[in-house]
């Protein structure tokens, strides 16, 4: 029904309305790349010349920009676009961190709650999410994506596109928009926007099955990405865009080029000017054009040398059309328009809950030697010093959407105020900053010094100021910036208890604490609700679960370090040794944190492990039971990971890889069995001919708390 009102709609619309609908452009608000002005934006709307937008926020708006596509000949709705990433008035924990939570109901639902929000804000589509793999904590992108491991991505990929959609069409849900496609995380050096070089089995094997999971859970539209690949801009790659996902993965949506990267091309080298960029991006299948006005001013032109054929335009224009029809934006093109909606949407004190819940899953207990954590509630007085105590926007993270007029010191729970409100009159709070994130002035570190010798115990908040991760914000140093590890050597050296809260937006390189501070909570950034997750913890109301996504280094050398690397020929026995093996004379192989790591305030047990086979055939499967108990003095969540090798392969295999995982919550003293299912699909892998498939041979299947902590450890053979 849909396809006989877009092919009605097509036949009445001139050349250059149907270009129109290829155009985007952005708004006033929040600028997300380089600007260029279009001062006729507004008689390019009424003439419908220009399709979408992005940067429009809010109803009041939005429905201004509707109201001049209304006047255009054909009244066809513009689309507006927007990076609703971790949350849209709620902010939710940025994506990295919430991955650590392992918690796919819970990302979903934070999804959806920013979609709720979003949608009635006036927003038909988000940019998100956003399902790079990536190896290298110095690419700001990471805070954005879901880590390093392509299993964990893609189920998180598939959670977070059914959470936004919903039933798309509903008025409570935008489109999805799965980006970068393609392999924008392996970008060299971890440098934003940089070249990326990979075969073709690590690109099928580790960095698209994210986009395919997504695809799979019904993602309306893809990105392009910045990068090339292997000397072709992913913007003008057929084989990505055409080949792969509208050939292969038969996508039926439509693909938007990143911000201005049309035109890159040409600083790429790639082409010589726009109107061939315009040319290699409309004929690699790129339908609509963000903000390089290429697609606008040339591909009018491009049809009528005959270099463009009509139909791309109209296949382009068709799966733009469509998504609008599927909106309901030609029924009424103000449904998402309800400034009532808006309001209640954007006040709900329900999504505050659910982000106050996430951000705890998401914090990650790194270390807790001689129990320090949680805190006593009784605990007589607490030093809380940092650069991030006080702080609310600092807690927001890269892409949180700048509503305008928005209050941050109302709107976010400050790390302070959080632990204000939960510490009852008989605890006294002392506060003193120490020093900035930044800079090198230790002036702060007396007055620092001074409170924590007067307290029971010191709480160290530092990190990274929420606009060093995120896009170009890539870091060559990614150790605590500023004079931060002095600040805690200092507070160290009174000899009073310290817990380190650590903020940033990726794995930050910090071996010194890590090796001497008993306590560290990773807290990454925790949003609107930060404060108060923050001290949910702190104080074992909610008891710690996370897991990280990605592998910490110990220095920035190690980088890319990752849990399932291969073997090499020469594996290094041990880690101190150097002779004539693959290792570093200066430094451990091994990360300071491995993927998977995260710590509980009470103890698990695993046992009583059990494969229903030890022998099968490729149409089989093994069924893997496993015990778990709380041995410790707390209720806890313990996230059970299940990890394979394949022993020999006609392409080798990882030493280890995530296969599956499972999240148990259990009592003090209580034991859960629970089962895994191994099939072929998890034995398979892409081989020299890029065909996905097992081989018969011997897997190792390991249980366990991390990719570094194996509790448990079997072996079958595949006939
Ligand atoms: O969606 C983003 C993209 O991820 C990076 N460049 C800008 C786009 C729009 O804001």
């Amino acid at each position: 029904k849909i396809d006989q009102k877009v092919n009605a709609l097509l036949k009445k619309m001139t050349i250059e309305e149907k270009i129109g609908q290829l155009n985007q452009y952005t708004g006033d608000n929040q600028a997300t790349g380089p600007i260029t002005i279009n001062p006729n934006k507004e008689t390019e709307i009424k003439q419908g010349l220009i399709g979408s937008m992005l940067n429009v926020l809010g109803t009041k708006y939005t429905r201004q920009y509707q109201e001049l596509a209304m006047q255009s000949r054909l009244k066809i709705p513009l689309l507006f676009g927007q990076d609703v990433v971790h949350g849209y008035k709620t902010t939710f924990p940025i994506p990295l961190a919430e991955a650590a939570s392992w918690d796919l109901e819970a990302m979903e639902l934070s999804a959806r709650i920013a979609a709720v929000e979003a949608s009635a804000s006036g927003i038909h589509w988000t940019f998100a999410p956003m399902v790079d793999i990536s190896r290298d904590p110095r690419w700001g992108r990471v805070m954005e994506g879901a880590g390093e491991d392509t299993y964990l991505g893609s189920k998180i990929a598939y959670a977070r596109v059914k959470g936004f959609q919903g039933m798309l069409g509903d008025v409570n849900s935008v489109m999805a928009c799965v980006k970068h496609f393609a392999a924008y995380g392996a970008a060299v050096g971890g440098r934003d926007y940089n070249s990326v070089d990979m075969s073709e089995r690590m690109l099928w094997e580790t960095y698209l099955p994210p986009f395919k999971s997504a695809l799979d859970a019904g993602a309306a539209t893809f990105m392009n990405s910045f990068n090339d690949l292997n000397g072709i801009p992913a913007t003008a790659n057929k084989y990505l865009q055409r080949d792969i996902l509208k050939g292969k993965w038969n996508f039926q949506g439509f693909v938007v080029s990143d911000w201005g990267s049309i035109g890159e091309m040409v600083a790429h080298g790639y082409v010589k000017d726009n109107k061939e960029a315009a040319l290699a991006a409309i004929t690699a299948g790129s339908d609509m054009d963000m903000e390089s006005n290429a697609y606008r001013y040339h591909l009018a032109e491009l049809v009528k040398e005959n270099k463009v054929p009509i139909a791309l335009i109209d296949d382009a224009v068709k799966r733009i059309l469509r998504k609008k029809f599927k909106l309901g934006l030609f029924d009424d093109p103000y449904k998402y328009c309800d400034p009532e909606r808006e309001q209640a949407a954007l006040n709900n004190p329900e999504h505050r809950k659910a982000a106050r819940e996430i951000a705890a899953k998401s914090i990650v207990l790194l270390k807790n030697e001689n129990t320090i954590l949680p805190l006593s509630k009784e605990i007589k007085t607490v030093a809380f010093i940092g650069p991030m105590v006080k702080e609310h926007k600092e807690n927001m993270g890269f892409w949180a959407v700048e509503l305008p007029g928005l209050d941050y010191e109302k709107q976010v729970v400050s790390q302070w105020e959080g632990l204000k409100n939960k510490v009852g009159s008989n605890t006294k709070l002392l506060y003193a900053k120490g020093c900035e994130t930044t800079g090198d002035s230790k002036e702060g570190f007396a007055e620092a010094i001074a409170i924590a010798n007067q307290a029971d115990v010191v709480i160290l908040s530092i990190g990274e100021n929420w606009n060093m991760s995120g896009e170009a914000k890539s870091r060559s140093n990614i150790h605590l910036p500023g004079v931060q590890e002095e600040l805690v050597k200092a507070i160290q050296a009174t000899g009073k208890p310290v817990v380190v809260l650590i903020n940033a937006g990726r794995p930050l390189v910090f071996n010194e604490i890590a090796n001497t501070v008993p306590a560290i909570l990773y807290t990454w950034w925790l949003g609107t609700e930060a404060g108060n997750a923050i001290a949910d913890v702190l104080f074992g109301d909610y008891n710690p679960s996370g897991k990280l996504p990605m592998t910490f280094p110990r220095e920035e050398g190690q980088i890319p370090v990752y849990y399932n690397h291969f073997s090499t020929g020469r594996p290094a026995p041990d880690e101190n040794a150097t002779n004539y093996v693959s290792a570093y004379i200066d430094l451990k192989n091994s990360p300071r944190f491995t993927f998977g790591h995260g710590l509980s305030y009470t103890t698990f047990d695993y046992s009583e492990l059990k494969l229903s086979k030890s022998k099968i055939k490729s149409n089989e499967k093994i069924e893997v039971s496993v015990a778990i108990t709380n041995t410790g003095k707390y209720e806890g969540t313990e996230i059970v990971q299940l990890y394979l090798r394949d022993k020999v392969g006609s392409i080798i295999r990882p030493i280890i890889e995530l296969k599956d995982f499972q999240k148990v919550h259990l009592k003090v003293g209580e034991t859960k069995t629970i089962q895994f299912i191994i099939d072929n699909q998890k034995l398979s892998f892409y081989n020299n001919k890029l065909e996905f498939g097992s081989e018969p041979g011997d897997f190792d299947l390991m249980i366990g708390s991390s990719s570094s902590d194996i509790r448990l450890k079997d072996s079958f053979e595949l006939l």
